[in-house]
């Protein structure tokens, strides 16, 4: 194990060679590409720890998403969903919970249906499918030796499966699992002891807030564990689990620090963060990230500029200022956001109201029924460890606006109140640069530069436009790292008026895109794009300009981020439009 190694030299990190598939590159190798490792290129294992329902399974998603978008190979080995199908729960289970009792030891019949409480509430599923690979509370009692030997052993498989991962060309793996005591963690840190090239990280989360954390418990009443299992039998077998972990559960201190691990404490998400002997480039990558989290109930907007001059000519790039219909969507941008805010604030207003409702209730029902219909109104109040309900109130709503520093968006933004936004310019918002393409149409390139027009086509995401401060849409991600973390950071909602790569590249953020998919997403001008954390990673809402109305109209969000697949265009067969119009722009011809 390389506990704390320095794994990426800075010149590789943001210095790329101008074709970077062709060389190796540290952040964006592809998978198994052989020769895109180096010696200084050192793997992390991110291993988890924590009671359930502290929000780890948030954190880990956030920070898979963060990851790969930053172009590490990342993944997520979860142990709970191992467990699940490491055999009946009758085979290792002793002593009844209430929703066993009376069961016989037939691992074909289905004990939890069996049980009396679960047919007095006519919950027996006919094929029990899920409760054969189910385990109740006793299975997680500390004391229960044959049921803990199973987990442990599905835990060091799950590890072994994940270093095997690595060992194939992954880079960063996360342990999801709760980790919760010594025993465990010291079995992880041998393990790891034969793997020299491989960095450990403990990420331990820890919440306070009895609040949040009976949220949560609500939540996991959700989970594959309790499928078809009535929401309060679910919960009080959840809780009952819980005191079980709490009965072994030693949070990472004095034995880890013998052993010179490093590991980060994330108490009430970034709240509080203890960092201990962080040295490693990917490990403070991690930390940085998980410090500015912020779950408070928001909104990313992000739309393109309004039209301007150079897209009416379809030239790429420039600095020209809008076009007639750019100020017009300009004028309707400023009043939409002016509705939308209010708008939102009211629907976080009924969210809290609600979830206060279903948490004072303790209405079991509505555990069941309410995180989803809260998620379907906007809020993302239904987050494990959001903020609690005491504290909103007195937390005053402020709404930022970021613009590029082009006259495109910076004009997109003139009919906006500064006394009700706070309006910033930031230079790393500026579009993707096309070097010495700039101000060229695409068929332009093309015809003088065929060689460059192709190998754009064949590898649009790391292609670099030739020329003094010609960039790629990877070194574009790089450039957005920071506007990326903080985004996270901040509490309150930020409109994005950017460009089409930026756009791209921020929505590849939110929405979980892969990479490889990013430069290919259909965004013409006049959409906006709403994500809302939530949960289970971000919920995507959209609003379309129809010049008509001279208004936004929602659409169907799930049809819109649409890629458009790397389709070879030859120069020569595409002489006047070498990117295919979307239906926005067949439906909207002024959009482009
Ligand atoms: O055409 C508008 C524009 O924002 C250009 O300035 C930019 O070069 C281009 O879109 C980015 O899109 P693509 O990567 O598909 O060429």
């Amino acid at each position: 194990m390389g506990v704390a190694e320095d794994s990426s030299p800075m010149g590789m990190m943001f210095d790329t060679p101008r074709f970077a598939n062709t060389v190796p590159f540290f952040r964006f190798q592809r998978f198994g590409h052989s020769h895109a490792r180096t010696d200084s290129d050192h793997k992390l294992v991110v291993v988890m720890v924590g009671l359930p329902a502290r929000g780890k399974s948030y954190i880990v998603k956030k920070l898979k998403r963060y990851l790969s978008w930053l172009g590490f190979q990342t993944k997520i080995f979860n142990v709970g969903d191992r467990r699940r199908l490491a055999g009946s729960t009758d085979e290792h289970e002793h002593g009844p919970t209430p929703a066993r009792q009376g069961v016989g030891n037939d691992a074909s019949t289905c004990a939890d249906c069996d049980s009396a409480s679960a047919m007095d509430k006519g919950l027996r599923t006919p094929s029990c499918t899920h409760c054969a690979t189910r385990h109740s509370s006793s299975f997680f009692d500390p004391d229960n030796a044959k049921a803990k030997q199973i987990r442990e052993q599905v835990a060091l498989d799950v590890f072994e499966d994940l270093l095997r991962w690595l060992q194939a060309g992954g880079q960063i793996a996360i342990h999801d699992a709760t980790n919760s005591t010594i025993e465990r963690r010291s079995a992880l840190i041998s393990r790891l002891k034969s793997e020299t090239d491989v960095n450990l990280l403990f990420v331990e989360s820890i919440c306070t807030d009895k609040d949040i954390i009976n949220r949560n418990i609500k939540l996991k009443t959700q989970s594959p564990d309790y499928v078809g299992i009535d929401p309060e039998v679910a919960e009080s077998d959840f809780r009952a689990r819980l005191r079980n972990y709490e009965r072994a559960y030693r949070t990472i201190g004095a034995a880890e620090e013998k052993l010179n691990v490093q590991y980060c404490k994330i108490i009430d998400v970034g709240k509080k963060v203890i960092a201990y002997n962080i040295q490693g480039f990917l490990e403070s990558q991690v930390v940085f990230y998980l410090m500015n989290m912020n779950l408070e109930s928001r909104v990313i907007y992000v739309t393109r500029h309004g039209e301007s001059e150079d897209n009416a000519a379809g030239r790429i790039g420039g600095d020209a200022s809008l076009a007639p219909n750019g100020m017009k969507y300009a004028k309707a941008l400023s009043r939409f956001i002016d509705r939308r805010r209010v708008d939102f604030a009211a629907e976080v207003e009924e969210n809290n109201r609600r979830l206060a409702h279903v948490m004072a209730s303790g209405s079991s029902s509505g555990a069941n029924s309410e995180p989803e219909s809260v998620s379907s109104h906007g809020s993302g109040a239904a987050a494990p460890c959001s903020m609690p309900m005491s504290l909103r109130r007195h937390v005053q709503p402020d709404f930022e606006i970021w613009t590029s520093m082009l006259k495109r968006t910076m004009e997109t933004v003139e009919y906006f109140d500064p006394l009700k936004y706070r309006i910033k310019n930031i230079r790393s918002l500026n579009e993707i640069y096309a070097g010495k393409c700039e101000g060229m149409t695409y068929e332009e390139i093309a015809r003088e530069y065929p060689d460059e027009y192709e190998a754009r086509q064949l590898d649009k995401f790391y292609y670099r436009y030739p020329g003094i401060g010609g960039e790629s849409y990877a070194d574009v991600v790089l450039r957005l790292q920071q506007v990326i973390v903080e985004l996270e950071r901040i509490r309150h909602s930020v409109l994005l008026v950017t460009h089409r790569a930026m756009a791209r590249t921020l929505l590849s953020y939110f929405m979980d895109i892969p990479t490889t998919h990013m430069p290919d997403m259909d965004l013409p001008l006049g959409f906006i794009y709403g994500c809302e954390p939530r949960p289970f990673g971000n919920f995507l809402r959209v609003w379309r300009y129809d010049p008509e109305q001279d208004d936004f109209d929602e659409i169907d969000a799930s049809s819109v981020l649409k890629i458009r697949y790397p389709k070879i265009i030859m120069p020569e067969q595409a002489p006047t439009s070498p990117v295919l119009p979307s239906p926005a722009e067949i439906a909207y011809p002024s959009i482009r």
